[in-house]
């Protein structure tokens, strides 16, 4: 299936988005939306990592701003998330995966902090990919952290490989693609830095429904797409030169 794609992402991120959508389209509460989006989670991942061995996925699963939704919601998708990172699980689940939480994850309950601090514990000689999971994440707020601590290391002169070593995705290259499902044409505060060259892609599907069939549609769009980086194609470059009489 992978057979028509020659050019992957190397650094792929997913604005999961349109759980409360796709349960709404089918009567039920916005809860089972969720739990159908986690669930899609590993399909997502599990195809990413092993079908197209791209080495790094960041996942955007809640953001700073989420607090403001109903307790009860909120409370539901602490919960997930804290059974989503239960060590024998995740090490089963995802071999050779190192697992990295952007995002202050101390503010969520005691249990998921350990269960995440487990996790990170256990994965973190793994190599071969990496996992960013965006939990309680901003990506301004991951620049005002970022300042702050270049404040308490005393660092007096600061350039790009300065900021970049204070970020989460630290020693990462930046995002190639970012897929934001249900049709939002935002970033919603999404890895602010790194996204500056990625290519954007927004299907309409709801997350709960962006299986393998919707990830290699995605995967060719990426394919399809011109990353010129403030340059001009080689080909052009070619043609523009003057010819030699
Ligand atoms: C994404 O789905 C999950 C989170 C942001 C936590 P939403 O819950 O935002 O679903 P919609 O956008 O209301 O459909
Ligand atoms: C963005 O989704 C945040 C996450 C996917 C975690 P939201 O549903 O919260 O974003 P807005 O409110 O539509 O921008
Ligand atoms: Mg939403």
């Amino acid at each position: 299936m992978s057979d028509a794609l020659q050019k992957l992402p190397r650094h792929v991120g997913f604005i999961i988005d349109g759980n409360g959508r796709w349960a709404k389209e089918r009567g039920l509460p916005r809860t089972k939306g969720h739990e159908a989006g986690i669930k899609n989670l590993d399909v997502v991942l599990h195809e990413c990592f092993y079908t197209y061995q791209i080495p790094l996925v960041s996942l955007y699963c809640f953001s700073t701003e989420n607090w403001h939704r109903p307790k009860q919601e909120v409370d539901f998708l602490i919960k997930y998330f804290t059974n989503y990172l239960k060590t024998n699980d995740f090490v089963k689940k995802f071999p050779g995966v190192k697992l990295n939480i952007m995002g202050d994850y101390t503010k969520f309950p005691p249990k998921l902090v350990k269960n995440a601090d487990q996790v990170i514990a256990a994965t973190k000689n793994e190599t071969k990919f990496v996992l960013n999971l965006g939990i309680n994440y901003s990506g301004q707020d991951e620049l005002v952290r970022a300042y702050n601590r270049m404040l308490q290391d005393g660092v007096t002169a600061v350039d790009r490989a300065t900021v970049e070593k204070y970020l989460y995705t630290h020693d990462q290259p930046p995002l190639d693609y970012v897929v934001r499902t249900s049709g939002e044409q935002r970033l919603s505060n999404f890895m602010l830095w790194q996204v500056s060259y990625a290519e954007l892609h927004f299907p309409k599907t709801n997350w709960p429904a962006f299986g393998k069939t919707e990830l290699h549609a995605a995967l060719l769009e990426y394919q399809r797409r011109d990353r010129r980086f403030g340059s001009i194609k080689e080909e052009t470059k070619a043609e523009d030169e003057p010819k030699q009489k």
